[in-house]
């Protein structure tokens, strides 16, 4: 049975209680638009559940009711995921009160955490154990862990660690009738069947909602150092990645890059940033390494590696961090690059991954058939190229107008992802697929894989009420 607007907030308040059901324009608002401002809707309410039991009882109701429920962490997806849709009929639920740091236990080297803890207070907490947990991403001050699983986030550290995927062993979920599946487990070996948590992990909310997970820690490195190198070309910055994977191993925990477009961005929008080179420079990379030894030892480790680069005739020229400060200051430059873009106006966002080897063959076809086809058009790349993965952005030519260029952005879009696909890539590697890429990746993906992803919807979804539309095309049944 349908509920009329005041009935939903009632039940909604005998679940949460009354405080935590918002439903006025004003209250919803940043609930109803993405971190880009790319979609906006509408929800019926906004509820914050305090607990799993909560989050069980809205559930339960709103499967009783029919009432599409979308799942929203800390609203910094990419994809538009965690934005409802403009009907009014579907409810956001925020695991923002769901913070707790559960329990960390240093022995078995994991900690467990509730769904809405922001990532920057798990990696504190594992910190103030003396542990690491490693997921790092420029929005960690506000992401949260749920949100992070169910994207299968990647970020600056995937190189050495993995990704969200990897860093969890054990998962709480609530199914979307209602039930509570504790799988909680800290196990590293574990063959009892299917992997269910792999399932909820990189379902962007249309499974079921993950209420708490544990994580994997690690051992803290006595030493991090940081290195900006300029390079020629994105084919000298693999052959660089290739050297210092085998000369420095697991040491080397990050390896991005930035393309010649990303540098006036950051002086446009960030004057007071220092870029450390010529801002033509065409390929700058962002080295990061972790020592287990000393700060002496990371150091001269970093500056021979720098050393060999330049007396090969890899790199061009190189910066080192002398101090965590001014490591800092050179990872803020690659941080600061999704704002810097979002300042400069609507900008054609791809999130791609290759084989590290094929990857400079794309861009230079991709750039070169962009240029021709789009005149003056920026190419603002940048990425974890130690993943293969490119945030591959395209802007609008300098002195045009950004949303005009953004209409074309289909024929883009096609063009990138075309390459990308016949290149063996991937058209979403950390972002997801939520609304933005859905119906594309129903254009590239395997129609057998496609078929399987909609039974396992079907599956644990029969009422198609998890966040519908998302990830797959024509998931309404409610
Ligand atoms: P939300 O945006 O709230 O939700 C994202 C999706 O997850 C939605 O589909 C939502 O329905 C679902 N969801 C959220 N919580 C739950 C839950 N508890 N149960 C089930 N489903 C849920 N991403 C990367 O991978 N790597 C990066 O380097 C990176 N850098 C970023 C830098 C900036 C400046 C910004 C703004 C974003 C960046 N992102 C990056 C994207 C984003 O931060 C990640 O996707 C992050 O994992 C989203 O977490 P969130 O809590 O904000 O999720
Ligand atoms: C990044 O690597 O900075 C992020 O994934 C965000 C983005 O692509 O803008
Ligand atoms: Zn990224």
């Amino acid at each position: 049975m349908q509920l009329d607007t005041p009935d939903l907030l009632a039940a909604l308040a005998t679940c949460v209680g009354a405080r935590h059901v918002l439903h006025s324009l004003e209250d919803t608002q940043p609930y109803n638009e993405d971190w880009r401002r790319k979609y906006r809707g509408r929800a019926a309410a906004v509820v914050s559940p305090a607990s799993t039991a909560e989050v069980a009882a809205v559930l339960q109701l709103a499967s009783a009711h029919r009432i599409p429920v979308v799942t929203q962490g800390g609203n910094t997806g990419m994809s538009g995921g965690a934005t409802p849709d403009g009907s009014g009929a579907q409810i956001v639920l925020s695991t923002r009160r769901m913070n707790r740091i559960r329990h960390v236990d240093p022995f078995n080297d994991t900690v467990e955490v509730e769904a809405g803890a922001v990532l920057e207070a798990v990696q504190l907490a594992a910190g103030e154990a003396g542990r690491l947990f490693p997921l790092a991403l420029a929005a960690q001050g506000s992401c949260t862990i749920g949100g992070n699983l169910a994207t299968n986030a990647g970020g600056t550290a995937v190189l050495r660690y993995g990704n969200a995927r990897d860093l969890t062993l054990g998962l709480e979920v609530v199914t979307p009738d209602g039930r509570i599946w504790n799988g909680l487990r800290g196990l590293r070996k574990d063959n009892t069947g299917y992997d269910l948590k792999q399932l909820y992990i990189g379902s962007e909310g249309t499974l079921g909602v993950i209420t708490a997970a544990v994580l994997k820690l690690f051992p803290t490195p006595v030493a991090r150092r940081t290195a900006m190198i300029a390079l020629p070309s994105l084919e000298q910055a693999v052959q660089l990645l290739c050297r210092v994977r085998s000369e420095l191993g697991p040491a080397l925990t990050a390896f991005e890059v930035m393309s010649a477009a990303c540098a006036p961005l950051l002086q446009r929008h960030f004057p007071a940033m220092r870029w450390p080179f010529d801002s033509r420079t065409p390929v700058v990379a962002l080295i990061e390494t972790s020592d287990h030894e000393s700060e002496a030892h990371a150091r001269d480790v970093l500056e021979s590696v720098l050393a060999r680069a330049l007396d090969a005739g890899i790199a061009t020229d190189g910066v080192i961090g002398e101090s965590v400060a001014q490591s800092r200051a050179l990872w803020a430059l690659r941080e600061h690059l999704s704002e810097a873009q979002g300042l400069e106006g609507p900008h054609i966002k791809h999130d791609i991954s290759l084989s590290t080897s094929r990857v400079a063959a794309f861009v230079d076809v991709a750039v070169r058939r962009l240029e021709a086809e789009f005149p003056g058009a920026r190419m603002a790349w940048f990425g974890h190229l130690g993943d293969g993965n490119l945030h591959f952005n395209v802007l609008a030519p300098i002195g045009t107008d950004p949303a005009a260029f953004c209409a074309r952005q289909e024929d883009v879009n096609r063009l990138v992802h075309d390459l990308v696909h016949a290149h063996g890539g991937s058209i979403s590697a950390e972002h997801g697929l939520g609304q933005l890429r859905r119906d594309e990746n129903a254009r590239y993906k395997d129609a057998v894989e496609l078929a399987l992803m909609h039974s396992v919807k079907q599956a644990l979804d029969p009422l198609g009420l998890m966040n519908p539309d998302k990830v797959l095309t024509a998931t309404k049944r409610y």
